[in-house]
């Protein structure tokens, strides 16, 4: 049992102990009600107070029950809180640290609240595409007033105890207590204060109201719909508020609940609920436990004050991490000190940076032209010229000057870790980060692990990803890693689609309409279209076989690089971002296809969105497994922080799994009779057409 019973003099408590935040699992909630009726059943006890051990009152469902049928299993949370309320004794909630979802549902069934100041409040349900299912949307508004009880339900958000305290009004606390720490003792001094109080009070019979009505409702449904397209959640929100001001509180519960259920079984929520944990999931790896001793890293260097190192510096700047940036010429590192700080300088103009935050970051940033000045560092990160002489010089430099025990990173996008750790005689300690662009923006890192990457190191430099605030997703050694190397079979897929028929336009104006933040020519225009070219250069030289379309190549060979020299695949105005159709491109794109003797066809959205997002799909499996990626959430988690994929889609393979593997497997057999498109490309992975069989999912 999760929840404790004990008797203090006439008041008995029930402490939720369930680590780490007293979810409301069953046997926590098997714990409340046993406690109730004991309490109850005692004529010594007058008053029943309920609380949270440790750092939470409670944080809400127990998540380690998601999907189980014990999640649901009596008593339920409904029947916890129908429990309390009916207690023939005062119930007081004892509120602290963390009071959120069914956590705060159940406070609401209490007849009283006494609450610390610092406790985190909120109903964050909507973050996983739900309502809150146990209550919380007919009875937050009767004691919050229905416009703060709606800003909390709509945006998931907390908000601390002594904010809510001094809402007018408010009828959420009946007390704060002085402190955290005098809240057992003054829980108890208010129960005893309330054990004769007769009737007992119930928030359900308090009425709930705006004194705008209709008028207020319909301008909260006109915000919140502008703001969450693509989720159904937020509008649900205000409907149920609504209802807690028109219908009978248990009709409002009976709405409450039919919503609850339909958005469970939304394609969003279960994005966002796999997103969810995804995200915790990505830390863990399965061979190097939780305990592995980390290294300590109090200071960074970065070689190479380009694009990549000015980013990569300023996470750590913005960590409180000081940094020493190496280059080879003076004018380079001025250029790249002045790139950081008009970044900073454009954050502090806007409000979202502090001048002394700013003086403080910049404090903690040097620069030097010489290697030994880096021997201290616990961590070097390079970002120099993505070429391997250019990577083996420094890497040779860097084994000759660092410390024994430093971590040696590379930023490399595409080169072979493993080979990059040979050049040092230590390749232990050797690892890749590959940040993503803007490195200072973007959430995802991969860390990429080298086969002699030592445990700690790969545990360190995992502790630092979550210090630096990204997503941090273990990727093994292979060319492009588990992003670049989905994302070059997407990148076929869009150019055989242009051979075949399709316009760039048509293209990402499809790709755009499933969700993606920006369609593949609009990314290629945006990142540079020389990148890709110099890639599938090498990559010719390596794999000599491989089938592509020439289309981006006859692009490069135009000089049309993208917004850059302002012309790529669009047409650009100078100054201006907005991507103008290119009749040049177009007649190029024309031209190509008459070469190759091609008839163009009619392609419909829905093949352009199935034929890219199915050949990621296609290569995630393979990554899987090779064990590149060591679950295909990982895969997914990549995909969302690091290449725009749409949330409310929940990734790649997620997606595949919602659409069904064996109908994935049929479009792709679809494909392969298609004359122009690479027939081996649509080869199903063996993992793929394994779980397809099966009728198996990748989650
Ligand atoms: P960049 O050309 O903007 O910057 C490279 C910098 O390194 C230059 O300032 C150059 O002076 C300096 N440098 C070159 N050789 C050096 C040496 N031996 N010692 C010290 N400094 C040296 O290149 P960018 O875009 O920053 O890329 C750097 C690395 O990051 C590459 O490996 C690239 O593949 C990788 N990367 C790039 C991404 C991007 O979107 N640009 C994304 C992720 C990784």
């Amino acid at each position: 049992m999760t929840a404790e019973y004990q008797v203090h003099g006439d008041v008995a408590v029930i402490t939720m102990n369930n680590p780490p935040v007293n979810g409301l699992g069953y046997s926590t909630r098997v714990g409340i009600t046993d406690g109730l009726s004991k309490a109850n059943a005692d004529a010594s006890v007058k008053a029943i107070v309920i609380t949270g051990a440790g750092k939470a009152f409670s944080g809400g469902a127990d998540i380690k029950e998601f999907g189980s049928p014990k999640a649901g299993a009596e008593p339920n949370l409904l029947s916890v809180i129908l429990a309390l309320e009916a207690s023939t004794k005062p119930t007081v909630a004892a509120i602290h640290s963390v009071c959120m979802g069914g956590g705060l549902e159940l406070a609401l069934g209490c007849h009283y609240r006494i609450a610390a100041p610092g406790t985190q409040v909120a109903l964050p349900e909507v973050k996983l595409g739900l309502i809150p299912g146990a209550g919380g949307t007919q009875r937050l508004p009767r004691v919050l007033g229905v416009e703060t009880a709606l800003n909390m339900i709509v945006s998931g958000e907390a908000v601390p105890s002594e904010l809510l305290a001094q809402q007018p009004g408010q009828k959420l606390f009946d007390k704060m207590a002085s402190s955290p720490a005098s809240l057992a003792d003054e829980a108890l001094a208010y129960a005893r204060s309330v054990a004769d109080a007769r009737p007992l009070p119930l928030v359900r019979n308090l009425p709930s109201k705006h004194p705008l009505g209709d008028a207020y409702f319909q301008f909260a449904r006109n915000m919140v719909k502008g703001m969450s397209k693509n989720f159904p959640a937020p509008e649900k929100c205000v409907d149920v508020v609504e209802a807690s001001t028109k219908k009978k509180f248990d009709e409002g519960m009976v709405l409450e609940r039919e919503v609850f259920t339909n958005l469970m079984f939304t394609p969003e929520s279960r994005a966002l609920r796999h997103i969810f944990m995804a995200e915790r999931a990505t830390s863990k790896i399965p061979d190097v436990p939780e305990d592995t001793p980390k290294r300590e890293i109090k200071s960074v260097a970065v070689i190479g004050a380009g694009t990549m190192g000015g980013g990569i510096s300023m996470n750590f700047l913005n960590a409180g991490i000081p940094v020493k940036i190496l280059e080879m010429k003076q004018d380079a590192l001025d250029r790249g000190i002045a790139t950081i700080k008009k970044n900073y300088e454009s954050q502090v103009k806007k409000g979202k940076l502090k001048q002394d935050k700013y003086d403080q970051r910049m404090a903690l940033l040097s620069t030097t032209l010489e290697y030994s000045d880096l021997k201290d560092a616990d961590l070097v990160i390079e970002a120099v010229f993505e070429e391997m002489g250019v990577k083996q010089k420094v890497f040779e430099k860097l084994d000759e000057v660092m410390k024994p025990g430093a971590i040696l990173a590379s930023n490399t996008s595409t080169l072979d870790v493993n080979k990059i750790a040979s050049f040092t005689k230590r390749p232990q300690d050797v690892v890749g980060m590959h940040f993503f662009s803007p490195a200072n923006v973007m959430k995802l890192l991969e860390v990429v692990r080298g086969a002699k990457t030592g445990k700690d190191v790969m545990a360190t430099v995992m502790a630092l990803g979550k210090k630096i605030k990204k997503t941090s997703v273990v990727s093994g050694v292979c060319d492009g890693f588990i992003g670049n190397r989905m994302i070059e079979q997407y990148s076929r897929q869009a150019g055989f689609l242009l051979d075949e028929g399709a316009t760039p336009q048509q293209v990402d104006k499809a790709i755009e309409r499933f969700g993606f933040a920006m369609g593949p020519f609009r990314m290629g225009d945006l990142a540079g279209n020389d990148i890709g070219w110099a890639i599938r250069k090498r990559r010719a030289e390596e794999r000599p076989n491989m089938l592509y379309s020439r289309t981006a190549d006859k692009l490069c060979e135009l000089g049309r690089f993208g917004q850059k020299t302002g012309a790529g695949w669009y047409d650009y105005q100078a100054g201006k971002r907005d991507a103008i159709p290119s009749e040049l491109v177009n007649k190029m794109i024309d031209d190509h296809r008459k070469e190759q003797g091609i008839t163009p066809r009619k392609i419909s959205d829905e093949e352009i969105v199935q034929r890219l997002v199915f050949a990621l799909v296609n290569e995630g499996a393979r990554i899987v497994e090779d064990g590149i990626a060591s679950k295909a959430s990982d895969i997914d988690m990549v995909y969302l922080t690091g290449y725009g994929f749409p949330i409310h889609r929940g990734g790649p393979m997620l997606y595949a799994d919602q659409v069904g593997l064996f109908n994935v497997v049929q479009a792709m057999k679809r494909f392969q009779k298609n004359p122009r498109d690479d027939a081996s490309f649509w080869e199903p992975a063996p993992l793929l057409a394994k779980l397809a069989a099966e009728g198996k999912t990748f989650s």
